[in-house]
């Protein structure tokens, strides 16, 4: 259990946490921020995570989409990450989660998706022109996030620095391990490309996902431990309108 030293920081914290029954109603309760905003800014710019937690999401963002017809043709979508030397055409790749998730499903046109090169001949050049495309787009309205077991945003590693946009980066030692669970067969992982916790910081809104009892002590710790670069989850805390959106099991030491 969480020993809050302060009872002004438990009421902050706990009015930014969301807790859910289950994993359907928070993956729901996510899709609605997404539909919602696209229907009140067509031209919205939302950065999407991959993996296991944004699934759900996905599928009801899909659902509901189709039931209520939401316009989604002048959204721009963002790529949270990518597997460096990992093609979109293997099913562990987020590009590939993203398309046959999201947008294959609800028909995005391909010039409204970014997302990053697993190849890149120039990584930084790669960076530059994310960074560039998000400024002008007028930034990003959206970022919904997952949360590592490493308590990792994107592939922003315990130790990134909160200001660092666009990177490459070295995968922590969790990470190439957790990461298998994406993979048909073992797969060798080393780097990552992804968004930096500055995007996040900038971002108008932000939220983080998290379900199950294995997400329990990183969500603990991400909402208890110092605000620090040695647990990137922890900048959501820094964040004037993020959230955290989890269900009971990810909740049960909160
Ligand atoms: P997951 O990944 O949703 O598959 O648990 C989360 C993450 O590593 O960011």
């Amino acid at each position: 259990m969480l020993i809050w030293q302060n009872k002004n920081q438990l009421k902050h914290l706990l009015m930014r946490v969301r807790i859910f029954d289950d994993y359907d109603s928070l993956s729901q309760a996510t899709a609605s921020e997404v539909i919602n905003l696209v229907k009140e800014k067509p031209h919205a710019v939302i950065c999407l995570p991959s993996g296991s937690t944004p699934l759900g999401t996905c599928q009801w963002i899909v659902k509901n989409a189709q039931q209520q017809e939401t316009d989604f043709s002048k959204c721009v979508f963002i790529g949270l990450d990518e597997w460096v030397g990992i093609g979109k055409e293997n099913p562990g790749s987020c590009s590939y989660f993203f398309y046959h998730h999201f947008f294959d499903p609800l028909k995005i046109p391909e010039q409204q998706i970014f997302l990053f090169d697993a190849f890149a001949k120039n990584w930084s050049e790669e960076c530059k022109k994310m960074d560039k495309t998000i400024a002008a787009k007028g930034g990003i309205d959206l970022m919904i996030v997952g949360i590592g077991m490493n308590g990792h945003i994107g592939f922003n590693e315990p130790g990134t620095s909160f200001r660092l946009l666009s990177h490459v980066t070295d995968l922590d030692e969790t990470t190439k391990s957790v990461g298998q669970k994406y993979f048909p067969q073992k797969t060798h992982l080393s780097k990552g490309i992804t968004l930096g916790l500055g995007h996040l910081m900038k971002a108008n809104k932000a939220i983080l996902i998290a379900n199950g009892k294995n997400k329990a002590q990183i969500i603990h710790k991400a909402l208890k431990e110092p605000v620090s670069e040695d647990m990137p989850a922890s900048i959501m805390r820094k964040h004037s309108n993020g959230f955290f959106y989890v269900d009971k099991e990810a909740a049960l030491l909160i």
